[in-house]
């Protein structure tokens, strides 16, 4: 599997710690020490789910030297999608013109994108197509209970796309998924959950309905850094590499302390770990492909680097892998 090109689409609204000192109990001071987050992308009411996906689509497409229909399918890792269905995959697979290609959703949280991501792996190598999008998007903004200063002030919207392709030279080529991991704990779903939503409906969600996200910050903080910390050493292990071998690392952008302590579990030196949080919060699954697609001109990613992905989300799941560029 090789990386034909990347993509993102963040929206034009900044919204910057600022804004909540005015309207909560809250100060730039307490988000940027407790987060690591200066600002945020919001999106429009125009700009759902599925539009935001297209576009990063669109933008890795424009970047991937194949047309729309040569895509044979596409994996949208979200959990805000428009609707219950059709899924977010359909809708973009009409905007792009993908009109060869499957498409369906993946629902894993924040770590929507590395399970659709380990998925077309698995899809690309066993022939059953040559090139795959995938996207990992949410629009958490819709989500989240405005007037909750503990949540309202970590996350944001956004997309991210990568477009792969099945490796000719098979599995030793350049450009192949080298290891991966994926876990999940269900028994943990009340620390991080959202009852019910609909991004297209109302844009808002009903908080007397209970519909917003229910938070534990600090066992989710817990729990985040010991499973990623676990999940990256057994990428690792399995692919025969040490920290020494990769070029960088691109942990989910939850939260700069939760990315600290895991830089300092497993002792990756601070300029091999790509953040981009100061700038658009936790955008939920299209952390790690956005940060893809901005650590590619940012480390001047050549084939043969490796790159560390690790993600944790809601669910609770995590999963990690480790690719060749
Ligand atoms: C949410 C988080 C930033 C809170 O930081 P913390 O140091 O754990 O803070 P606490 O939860 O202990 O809260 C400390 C105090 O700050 C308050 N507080 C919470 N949010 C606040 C805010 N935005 N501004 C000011 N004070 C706030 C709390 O009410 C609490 O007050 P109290 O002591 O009077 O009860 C932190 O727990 C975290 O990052 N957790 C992980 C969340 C995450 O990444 N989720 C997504 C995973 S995919």
């Amino acid at each position: 599997m090789k990386i034909l090109a990347t993509g993102r689409y963040l929206p034009e609204k900044v919204l910057p710690n600022s804004y909540f000192a005015k309207a909560l109990e809250t100060s730039d001071e307490w988000i940027f020490s407790r987060s690591g987050i200066k600002e945020r992308r919001i999106a429009s009411e125009a700009e759902s789910s599925s539009y935001m996906g297209a576009q990063a689509a669109l933008d890795a497409l424009a970047k991937s030297g194949i047309s729309a229909e040569e895509i044979g399918m596409i994996i949208v890792g979200t959990s805000t999608s428009d609707y219950i269905f059709p899924s977010t995959a359909c809708q973009i697979q009409a905007v792009i013109g993908a009109k060869n290609a499957s498409a369906f959703d993946i629902q894993a949280a924040c770590t929507g994108f590395l399970y659709s991501l380990i998925m077309a792996h698995q899809f690309l190598k066993s022939g059953t197509c040559k090139n795959i999008l995938v996207i990992g998007v949410d629009k958490l903004s819709a989500i989240i209970d405005w007037q909750d200063r503990s949540t309202a002030v970590l996350f944001g919207d956004g997309a991210g796309a990568v477009i792969v392709q099945a490796n000719n030279n098979g599995e030793h080529g350049h450009g192949h998924l080298l290891a991966f991991d994926m876990g999940a704990d269900g028994n943990q779903e009340k620390i991080l959950y959202v009852p019910n939503c609909n991004t297209v409906r109302t844009n808002k969600i009903d908080i007397s309905n209970g519909t917003a996200m229910v938070m534990s910050g600090q066992e989710v903080f817990k729990h985040a850094v010991t499973e990623m910390a676990k999940s990256a050493k057994k990428t690792l292990e399995t692919a025969g590499l040490t920290l020494d071998d990769v070029k960088c690392v691109i942990p989910h952008q939850a939260n700069m302390r939760i990315v600290k302590v895991l830089a300092d579990r497993l002792k990756i030196p601070q300029e091999k770990v790509f953040t981009n949080l100061e700038r658009y919060g936790n955008i939920s699954a299209a952390c790690i492909p956005v940060a893809l697609s901005e650590a590619e001109k940012h480390y001047n990613l050549q084939p043969g680097d490796k790159v560390l992905m690790v993600a944790f989300g809601g669910g609770l799941t995590w999963a990690s892998a480790v690719m060749e560029w």
